[in-house]
């Protein structure tokens, strides 16, 4: 079948088999392998990417159902000048990551929320990244990443 859709602010026609999940899609048809497959079974969140600005489970996600929708991936974050996104920038700054296999999941996660409020508790970023699992930090960097581009976003307005 053919879908058409938004894939990080351009217009997109792919052909596709119904079966496929999301991620496959992304992964194998369009190259974008900052999508991170690990549990296949919406446990961890490494695959987390945002559908009309809100976050799925692409492992699991069918494709076909973005039809009509906005698609944004890690990749799809930096602006045209090539300038992260202040939750890349804070990442970085907080060294909130080591092997990294989290991060681009961990940090559309975070986008989510910080698009919605980013005048936000820790308890509210603790709660809201409650889906998105990391075995190399502890943690800690990433809520102070979080923070980080949650203070300077706030500025931006
Ligand atoms: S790979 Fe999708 S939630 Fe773990
Ligand atoms: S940085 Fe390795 S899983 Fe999070």
């Amino acid at each position: 079948m053919n879908i058409g859709f938004e894939l990080n602010g351009k217009p997109t026609i792919l052909e596709i088999e119904q079966r496929e999940t999301l991620a496959e899609v992304l992964r194998g048809r369009c190259r974008l392998t900052g999508v991170k497959v690990s549990c296949e079974a919406q446990v961890c969140g490494s695959c987390t990417v945002l559908v009309d600005d809100l976050p799925v489970s692409a492992c699991t996600f069918l494709a076909y159902e973005v039809r009509g929708k906005r698609v944004t991936t890690i990749e799809g974050l930096a602006d045209e000048s090539g300038r992260l996104h202040p939750l890349q920038q804070a990442f970085l700054d907080n060294f909130a990551f080591q092997c990294g296999f989290c991060t681009p999941g961990m940090i559309l996660a975070a986008k989510s929320l910080l698009d919605e409020n980013s005048n936000v508790t820790d308890a509210e970023i603790v709660a809201h990244m409650n889906g998105n699992l990391c075995r190399c930090t502890g943690y800690l960097p990433i809520l102070k990443a979080i923070r980080q581009a949650a203070t300077e976003l706030r500025g931006q307005k």
